[in-house]
């Protein structure tokens, strides 16, 4: 998989680090053999002058006694200057390079806040959409449609169709080539795309935890006490969650382990779900997100769904045209265009692909 890249990436960085790092000590550590050679000549030195001078004894060891007691107080104190240097030249471009990322930051706050409201009260129309990834084959063709709020609708076609590609234009991860979305009557552009997004609810096929509680997971993103309990558990509970957590010995503290380890397929969906539920999207889009479960856990996981309709706008990419029944209406895509569209019944009539894939002759 892909982790290797990771695994590979970091060995290249960590075993730079540690060359970098002892080249650091050696460094750190030569001025303190210099230092000493030019302290002990100097003393000597002193000494030597001092006795062309014609000193006496007693005063030549005064002096030498004073000089070598301020060298010896002193040492320490350059040499933790110097070390200091050494660090802060070593640790130097590591700074900039965090400087650079926090000043971009600060800019996309900026753009943040010069983000246009946009109000969703009708629909959302992709209008004439075209895209490739290359610039040379063409992923989606045309693509004309209207998705009316509140509806449930859903998204079927063959892998590698382009439902995918079409949902992260409609999320406004990719901008298409040609054609643009409405919603309502006003176009999806960079100074309204952060509202919009805020409007949406996205559960994706593979859901990402992290190794902390099951309510930090579910408001995810969400500072610890700016997190509102209230909400976490209505999420759980649309998501049909609650009970489950209930029975767990910590409920909502209970730790999910790395990567959800302590969770099945069917509860890690259902965190997915909860966590897109959390923000009270307008629209909840679900991309693929029960096709790895089994039949029977999807099917409670749709109902739950499907609890929300005409209470939201629901779009549903499956794979197994059953969870589609209860759409409003249903596209069916084939290699990048709009093949059909209808209610279930009206593609099960009307469509022969449908029917084969709805596995009705
Ligand atoms: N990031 C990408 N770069 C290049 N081609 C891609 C990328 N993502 C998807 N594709 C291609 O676009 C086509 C549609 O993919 P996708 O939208 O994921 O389909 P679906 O979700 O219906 O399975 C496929 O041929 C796929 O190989
Ligand atoms: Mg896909």
């Amino acid at each position: 998989g892909s982790e290797n890249i990771f695994i590979d990436l970091f060995d290249i960085q960590s075993n730079l680090y540690a060359k970098n790092y002892a080249i650091r000590a050696l460094i750190a550590s030569i001025p303190r053999y210099f230092i000493e050679v030019i302290a002990f000549g100097g003393i000597i030195a002193i000494i030597i002058s001092m006795l062309i001078a014609g000193k006496t004894e007693s005063e030549v060891i005064t002096l030498t006694s004073v000089y070598a007691m301020a060298g010896y107080r002193l040492l320490p104190a350059i040499q933790g200057i110097y070390g200091d240097l050494t660090n802060l030249k070593f640790n130097l471009p590591i700074f900039s390079v965090l400087a650079n990322d926090l000043k971009e930051n600060k800019y996309k706050e900026q753009v943040q806040g010069y983000s246009e409201k946009i109000d969703f009260k009708e629909k959302i129309s992709i209008k004439d959409v075209h895209f490739s990834y290359d610039g040379n084959k063409s992923i989606l063709n045309e693509i004309n449609l209207s998705i009316t709020r509140n509806d449930t609708i859903g998204f079927v076609g063959t892998t590698g169709s382009g439902k995918t590609t079409l949902i992260d234009i409609l999320l406004g991860l990719l901008t298409p080539d040609k054609g643009s979305i409405f919603v309502d009557s006003t176009q999806i552009d960079q100074k309204n795309l952060q509202s919009w997004q805020k409007k949406i609810g996205y559960v994706p096929q593979s859901i990402f935890l992290i190794d902390d509680s099951i309510e930090k997971n579910i408001a995810f993103s969400i500072a610890s006490d700016k997190i509102d309990k209230k909400r976490v558990v209505d999420a759980a509970k649309m998501a049909d969650l609650h009970d489950f957590i209930l029975t767990l010995e910590d409920d909502y503290s209970t730790s999910v382990g790395e990567r959800g380890v302590r969770l099945s397929g069917g509860q890690l969906q259902r965190i997915g779900i909860a966590r897109a539920l959390y923000h009270n999207p307008e629209v909840l889009i679900l991309d693929e997100a029960t096709s790895s479960l089994d039949g029977a856990t999807e099917n409670t996981i749709m109902e739950s769904i499907h609890g929300l309709s005409h209470k939201k706008t629901i779009i549903i990419i499956a794979h197994r045209l059953t969870t589609l029944k209860e759409c409003d209406v249903i596209y069916l895509l084939d290699k990048g265009q709009v093949v059909a569209s209808g209610n279930y019944q009206e593609l099960v009539d009307d469509n022969k692909k449908f029917r084969k894939m709805a596995n009705i002759n």
